[in-house]
């Protein structure tokens, strides 16, 4: 059985009950070194299968190599598994493959609803993920959808929003929904969040510090109507109070 298996965004308070017990049974775990520490405690005397960074195909065809030998093997991801991690590709090449092999996803608490809970309750209204990395989608393609999420006033979490090799996209991102947010908009920062290092914090389009933000960094942008009251970020549901 081949499991893919959302860890959370970091701390393992913030995994599922059924991704801890999923970890703790198979015989094998596959996954991003990175992501092999946060799960050390769980793991010891099972066999580890580790690649390094951008190494997603192959870890994904270990995964299914071995399940298909009949063990039990999770392969890992942070956060939930088919939001910018794994699931995708490992279905996408189990469905290529001949052998047959049953797979299970198990959810995890991605970045955006972890972040948004440090921050308050920014996610109360219509929202969407837009991930800034162009190395798989055309940078033209997310510009497009980064405009239409922010003419519908969507609070957008903006995924991978700066990094070393893309400096600039998180600006440019910016730029565009200022055609349509004002700068005032409430914007919530969270960096690190549940690991160690966790800094979370709300500003606005104007004064949002791009050096702050780097790849373990989600924003997220407010609608018109975010507010931010005794230090929480909130978008009203719409309640009359
Ligand atoms: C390739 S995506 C993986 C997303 C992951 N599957 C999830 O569901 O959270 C990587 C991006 O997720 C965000 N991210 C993941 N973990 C995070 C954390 N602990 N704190 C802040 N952002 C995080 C960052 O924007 C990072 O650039």
């Amino acid at each position: 059985m081949l499991y893919i298996v959302g860890l959370g965004p970091g701390s393992q308070q913030l995994m599922t009950q059924e991704a801890i017990k999923t970890i703790k049974k198979v015989d094998t775990i596959v996954g991003y070194i990175t992501y092999i520490h946060l799960v050390e405690d769980m793991i010891k005397g099972k066999k580890i299968v580790t690649t390094g960074m951008r190494g997603e195909i192959e870890r994904s065809k270990k995964a299914i190599e071995i399940a298909a030998t009949g063990k039990d093997v999770a392969i890992i991801s942070s956060g939930d598994a088919g939001i910018y991690g794994m699931a995708g590709l490992v279905l996408e090449m189990a469905a290529k493959e001949d052998k047959h092999v049953d797979i299970k996803v198990i959810p995890g608490v991605t970045a955006s609803i972890a972040a948004a809970a440090a921050l308050g309750a920014p996610l109360m209204n219509d929202f969407c993920h837009i991930s800034l990395s162009d190395l798989m989608t055309p940078w033209d393609v997310i510009k497009e959808r980064v405009d239409a999420a922010a003419k519908a006033d969507f609070v957008i979490c903006l995924y991978n929003p700066r990094s070393k090799g893309r400096p600039n996209n998180l600006h440019e991102a910016l730029d565009i929904i200022l055609k349509y947010k004002s700068p005032d908009t409430v914007v919530g920062i969270g960096k690190d969040v549940a690991r160690k290092r966790e800094i979370d914090k709300i500003t606005t389009i104007k004064d949002l510090d791009e050096t702050e933000i780097n790849m373990t960094t989600i924003v997220i942008v407010g609608n018109k109507n975010t507010y931010v009251a005794d230090d929480r970020m909130i978008t009203p549901r719409g309640y009359t109070l």
